[in-house]
């Protein structure tokens, strides 16, 4: 017997009952369920109104419930309670069923999960989903991987849920195969780690080197909102340093811990970065960041190391330093996005999936925590030219980029002559440099492990593998 359940939800905390609130509000039929009962009953309870819901309190009602071919969202905390929870369900399902998981999986897991269901004649699809709560009520940038096949059947459904871009198409598309869609959400969340980071050098450098209060940062923020930088990071990023804590009536940001925290798949990220070979240093710097400000005890010890004396601008002065900030901002901003793309194309060569860049730049335009006008610059670069090597040699970006680089240059010397750490900044200027420049030092890094363990090298004039024989005896 068939259910009438377009779509069934299990794991009913925040995300999955706001996916699943957003599937009936959009007309389907669904079918919801988690581990304990409670929280089943109290969404149809809550929000009942707001659509169909089925409300199922075994797996086997839940999958009963379900229309064929099954289609059922796992929303649960990822690892071993997603692996529970396929083991628990898998068994009730027949071939053609399509199981789907939008937590935040590890594309490696996904992997692995998508071809034991293959075996089984079930299709597995590791979805990313991307804003948070209220993006999965609203509308979140959806990432889906898992075979083509299932994208049919699952396709109008997400179109239908996910976030619009402006220009109206639905924040969809089947990003690739087996794990490519958890690939590029963990690759989204790197870029974001290291936007945030960008964007906290430049609010230090404001405060620091300009000598602004929050509340002239948060303006300042709002104003490039307005421009090339307009994005939700830089949005709420001014709503954030505008706001004054209730309780001692000073900025909020002065009564925060300043240790941030992480949850990992910034982390990831760089790790499979490493893996594949891909620089991607900015992420690696955001990431690292994130880690020193936790080390409060290396802080604490290093406090009295000396530096240069705080000497703020004048006010003039500070109005000039603050464009140039922007400019550095936007450059270093164009070489995340141009390292991070270069991952998705590195994952989507190494495993295979033929993952469309300007697709992905396409479905990060509304929904998600990255989205930002840039975005749709960037789809616009790769449905130019496919094949473009990076981001940088697009004609647009790399003439921008010239066009920042003597402020970029400048921010970085205040920044290093202030002592106001921008690893971001920094990072992102020696990535453009080294790749830009005609002869890098690795000719001397080959010498030297030609020296010591004979590893050979490659010469400019000759074909071939080469050693020298170093030293009297060697
Ligand atoms: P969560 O706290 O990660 O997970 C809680 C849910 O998992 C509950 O429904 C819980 O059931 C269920 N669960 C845990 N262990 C289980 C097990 N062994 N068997 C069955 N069910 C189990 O919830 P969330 O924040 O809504 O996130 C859900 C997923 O979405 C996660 O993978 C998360 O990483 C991902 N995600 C989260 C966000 C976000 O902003 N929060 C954004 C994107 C993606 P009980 O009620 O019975 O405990
Ligand atoms: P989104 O897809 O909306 O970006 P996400 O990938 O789950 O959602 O997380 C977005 C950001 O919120 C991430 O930066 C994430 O954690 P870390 O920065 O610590 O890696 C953070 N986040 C997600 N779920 C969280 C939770 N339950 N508690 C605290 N932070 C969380």
């Amino acid at each position: 017997m068939s259910g009438t359940a377009q779509i069934g939800v299990t794991g009913l905390a925040v995300m999955g009952r706001n996916l699943a609130r957003n599937f009936a509000r959009n007309g389907f039929t669904v079918a919801v369920h988690n581990r304990t009962a409670a929280k089943t009953r109290a969404l149809v309870e809550e929000f009942g109104e707001e659509g169909t819901f089925v409300a199922a309190e075994s797996p086997e009602d839940f999958v009963a419930a379900l229309e064929r071919p099954r289609r059922l969202v796992i929303m649960v905390k990822a690892g071993e309670a997603t692996d529970a929870v396929i083991q628990e369900f898998a068994p009730l399902l027949e071939k053609g069923d399509v199981i789907i998981d939008g937590g935040n999986a590890h594309f490696e897991d996904t992997r692995r999960r998508e071809r034991e269901l293959r075996e089984r004649g079930i299709h597995f699809v590791g979805v990313g989903i991307s804003g948070g709560e209220e993006g999965a009520l609203h509308g979140p940038s959806i990432m889906p991987g898992g075979s083509a096949e299932s994208y049919e059947s699952l396709g109008p459904l997400l179109e239908r849920i996910a976030a619009k871009a402006p220009d109206g198409t639905p924040c969809v598309t089947h990003v690739g195969p087996d794990g490519a869609g958890h690939f590029v959400k963990m690759v989204h969340n790197g870029i974001e780690y290291a936007d945030m980071q960008l964007i906290a050098e430049a609010y230090h450098l404001l405060r620091t080197v300009a000598g602004y209060s929050p509340e002239k940062i948060a303006e300042t923020f709002r104003d490039w909102n307005t421009g090339r930088l307009d994005s939700y990071l830089i949005e709420i990023t001014a709503e954030v340093l505008a706001h004054v804590d209730a309780a001692t009536g000073k900025p909020f940001v002065d009564v925060v811990e300043d240790e941030a925290e992480q949850k990992g798949t910034g982390r990831w990220t760089v790790q499979i970065a490493l893996d594949l070979g891909v620089p991607v240093s900015g992420i690696a710097e955001a990431v690292f960041a994130r880690s020193l400000s936790g080390h409060a005890e290396l802080r604490e010890a290093a406090r009295s190391l000396t530096g240069p004396a705080a000497n703020p601008l004048g006010e003039k002065e500070a109005a000039a330093f603050a464009a140039q900030v922007e400019q550095a901002l936007y450059a270093s901003k164009i070489v995340s996005y141009t390292q991070g793309f270069h991952q998705v194309q590195a994952g989507s060569q190494n495993y295979d999936w033929d993952v469309d860049p300007g697709a992905v730049a396409a479905i990060w335009r509304a929904g998600c925590i990255i989205r930002a006008a840039f975005l749709d610059r960037i789809r616009a670069a790769y449905d130019a030219q496919p094949e473009l090597p990076s981001l940088l040699s697009d004609k647009r970006f790399g003439d921008e980029i010239g066009a920042a680089q003597d402020d970029w240059r400048a921010v970085i010397v205040a920044a290093a002559r202030q002592g106001v750490p921008v690893p971001g900044f920094s990072a992102a200027l020696a990535y453009y440099d080294a790749l830009r420049a005609e002869r890098l030092p690795a000719a001397l890094t080959q010498g030297q492990r030609d020296f010591f363990g004979a590893h050979t090298y490659r010469r400019t004039d000759r074909e071939g593998s080469f050693h020298t024989l170093w030293g009297g005896d060697r």
